[in-house]
Formats: structure tokens, sequence, C-alpha cells
């Protein structure tokens, strides 16, 4: 193990040790977008250093911008065995990610990791082997990747009883909406530039159809102690077909619509969704824009609200950094005494929430018809829009009081019945 240095305060630039010491030796998996901004930021002082990285082909040119110094193996075993500080994972999703760092913790090697599917799938069994082993693993950069906040909360478990989660926590759809509400740029626009500026998933699916986001929530559920979440057991919404006239409307009732995710705890369950919603202006996500990322954190003694860089390889190269120096000081966020037990699972129900209404068809009836359709059905309106034909096409939109989601469900298909198939889109929404 390194000797454990003394930082200065830095900013934007890697760490410098104060005292010569030898550096931090990193073992990287991966060597994509997110691997090699660490291995580019490391290189930039002196207090760490990646001395190995597992690629998958050692022989392939490499880009000009990364150290020289790093020995690319395609062999897990020679590089843990090279004896390193701190194992790096970069390589996201599962499988292999899941096996090395076992393999690694099961080694007595700390891991540092920005990997949120692996978390939200098998965090439990990975911080029960890491407690075990008396070893880190630390994951900060897996939620807000620019935002120092989960292992805050970690050391702070008093503060830190946390009763409803609600955030944005995907940069690439943040930007998306951000995007085509200020420069009325289409969807597929906007995430070209998100995927050119590496804010997207290798798969941007992952992001346009909210599983990074449900992932990302469920790694929340189980860090703030709400109990083990199964990211399909939530119920997930992509953007993918939120147009910009949504979000003139949507401005027109006063507010946006954004990605959010949103967890509380009652009576031993959990009710949760990730997907677009109406965000009044009132309520501060709906401030939140580009790719920046926000938690709001409902807990025992008021809300606490953590917002900055939730996407892109160097503010998530930065975090990881401060995890790795953590983790090679032997500071893990979970005790590794046996009153910790493994987190257990939760049930997850659908929140009851408003609802945000568009309403399309070629012949829809009046407002007041619909309204009292909707009403037969137990969906109350508060707001209606004036019909919108700019798209060659009637559109109405409807903002409701609060029902649960088989009431608006039901209500959506009796009008779709009754007016010779009308399509409709139900966003949840916020309250302020
Ligand atoms: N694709 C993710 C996002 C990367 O856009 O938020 C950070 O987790």
């Amino acid at each position: 193990m390194s000797t454990v240095v003394v930082l200065e305060p830095a900013c934007g630039i890697a760490p410098q040790a104060s005292a010569v010491s030898t550096p931090i030796r990193i073992a990287l998996l991966g060597l994509g977008q997110i691997g090699s901004a660490v291995a580019e930021l490391s290189h930039r002082g002196q207090t760490v250093r990646v001395t190995g990285a597992l690629v998958r082909t050692p022989g392939r040119a490499r880009g000009s911008h990364l150290p020289r110094d790093i020995a690319v193996t395609a062999n897990a075993d020679a590089l843990f065995a090279d004896d390193p500080d701190v194992v790096v994972e970069a390589l996201g999703g599962i499988e292999p990610a899941r096996t090395l760092v076992r393999d690694a913790l099961l080694r007595g090697i700390p891991v540092v990791t920005a990997n949120k599917s692996l978390i939200a799938r098998h965090g439990g069994e990975l911080l029960d082997l890491a407690a075990q082993r008396g070893v880190p693993l630390l994951y900060e950069a897996s939620v807000l990747a620019g935002v120092p906040f989960l292992g805050t909360f970690a050391r702070r478990p008093h503060a830190a009883a946390i009763t409803a989660i609600t955030g944005i926590v995907n940069g690439t759809t943040n930007y998306i909406l951000s995007s085509m509400r200020t420069e009325r740029v289409d969807g597929a626009t906007a995430l070209a530039e998100a995927q050119r500026r590496g804010f997207a998933e290798p798969d941007p699916r992952n992001d346009v159809g909210g599983i990074d986001a449900a992932e990302k929530l469920a790694v929340l559920a189980g860090h703030f102690g709400f109990g083990r979440v199964l990211p399909s057991s939530i119920e997930t919404t992509g953007i993918t077909e939120i147009v910009g006239l949504d979000l003139e409307h949507a401005g027109e009732f006063g507010g946006t619509v954004k990605a959010i995710v949103h967890a509380h705890r009652i009576a031993g369950s959990v009710r949760a969704f990730a997907g677009p919603a109406f965000v009044p202006s009132t309520n501060r996500l709906s401030h939140i824009d580009g790719v920046e990322n926000a938690v709001i954190l409902c807990g025992t003694y008021g809300d606490l609200c953590f917002s900055g860089p939730g996407a892109g390889p160097a503010a998530t190269a930065a975090t990881i950094l401060d995890d790795v120096i953590a983790a090679a000081r032997g500071e893990g966020w979970r005790s590794t005494d046996a009153r910790h037990p493994t987190i257990p699972d939760v049930p997850v129900e659908a929140a009851t929430t408003g609802w945000f209404v568009r309403i399309t068809g070629s012949s829809l009836p009046e407002g007041e018809e619909i309204a009292d359709l909707l009403g037969s059905h137990g969906v109350w309106l508060r707001r209606a829009s004036a019909p919108d034909t700019r798209q060659g096409i009637e559109s109405r939109y409807f903002l409701s009081y609060p029902c649960a989601k088989p009431r608006i469900d039901r209500a959506l298909a009796s009008l779709s019945a009754a007016t010779d198939g009308s399509t409709a889109l139900a966003l949840r929404t916020l309250e302020s």
C-alpha cells in the first residue's frame, strides 16, 4: 500500500501531493471514454498513476492523448498480480465487470466504480463481500457523476434519515429536453450532440429509454436505506415520445417537462417512478438545465438539494480519482460490522400523482365533454389548454389532480374508444 499523501486544494486539475510519496497505483479495467479520462487526469499529478489497463485488444492503436507508460493487457490475472493499490472498474455493464470486481475484492484490493448498472443490480452482494474482506468498494461517480454526495451521507448516517428522493439523474436526457425547449432543436439532433460531448451511454437507448435513470434511482434507494430495489420493478418511461409542442404547453401551464426519478417510503414499501414529468416552475428541478443534474433528498431535518454536472468523462474521472484516494487510505462506506446485514429487498409500487395529459385526434369533442368523460372515471382536471392544430391534427393538453395510475389509464382508454381512436400521452406531475 502506498504512503498516505496530504492533498492541497486544487481546482480543475489533478490533486497534487504536498509531500514526495509513492503514487497510488491504479489498475484500470477498461479504456473507453471514462477509463481514458481517468488515465489522462491521473497522469497530470503525482498522487495517483494508472500502471496497467485491461482492454479487449491490447494491440489496437490508442489515442495519442493516453499516457504511454500504461501497460495494456487482456489478462486480468496479470493485472491483479501486479499488486495494484486500487482497481478502477470502467468497463460498464454487468459482465465481466461483476466477476472482475469480485475477484479484486477477494484478493483484498479496494475497488472504485462508476458503474450504476452493476451497483443497482449487484451492489448488495458486492458491498457484503467488500465488508467481509474489509476492503473499500466506492461508487460516488455512479449517480450525479460530478457531485460528491453519496460518500458524505454514508459517513453521516444520522443526518441521512431520508424519506423521499426526487431528482434529475440523467445528463443526456436533461440536455436533450433543455435543447428542445430553449433552442427548438429536435430530439435526434440534441442526442447526437450529447453523444459527441461524451454524456451518453454506449447504447443511448439506455438514456432515452429511462433505464440509466431507473438504475441510478435503484442505487440511491439502496444507498439511503430504502432497501434493495430492482431497476426492473420501477415504472420506467423514456423521453422518446416527448415533442416540442409538449414543452410549449407545459410552459403555458407554468412549468416544463423533465426526466424525473422519484421514490418515497410508505408502510414497508417504496413508491417510485422514472420518466418524463411535468415540473412546475416553483419546483427547483424545473431550473436544472443541460447536463446539470440534481437530487433533492427529503429528510427528517428538512430537504437537501445537490446539483452539478451529471455526466461527462472529465467530471466523472475527477470524482473517481477522489474515490481512489479515499479507497487507498482504506476509507470504505460500509462498516465491516456484522450488525450491518445485506440490504433487504423492498416491494415497489406505483406512486399516486397528478397528470399532464396530451390528447390528439382528428375529431376531438369539446373540452367540457372530455372533462366529463374523464371525471366519470374519477380523473378531475384542473387546467385545460385551447385546441392546438399547428401539427395538422388537433392536440389538447390537461393537468389533472392526483389519482392512481390504473384510474388515468382506464379513463384515457375509455376516451380513445369514445372518440374514434384519439391517442393520449400521460406524464406524471411533480408538486411545487
Ligand atoms: N449516460 C449517463 C448520463 C452518463 O447521461 O447521465 C452518466 O451516468
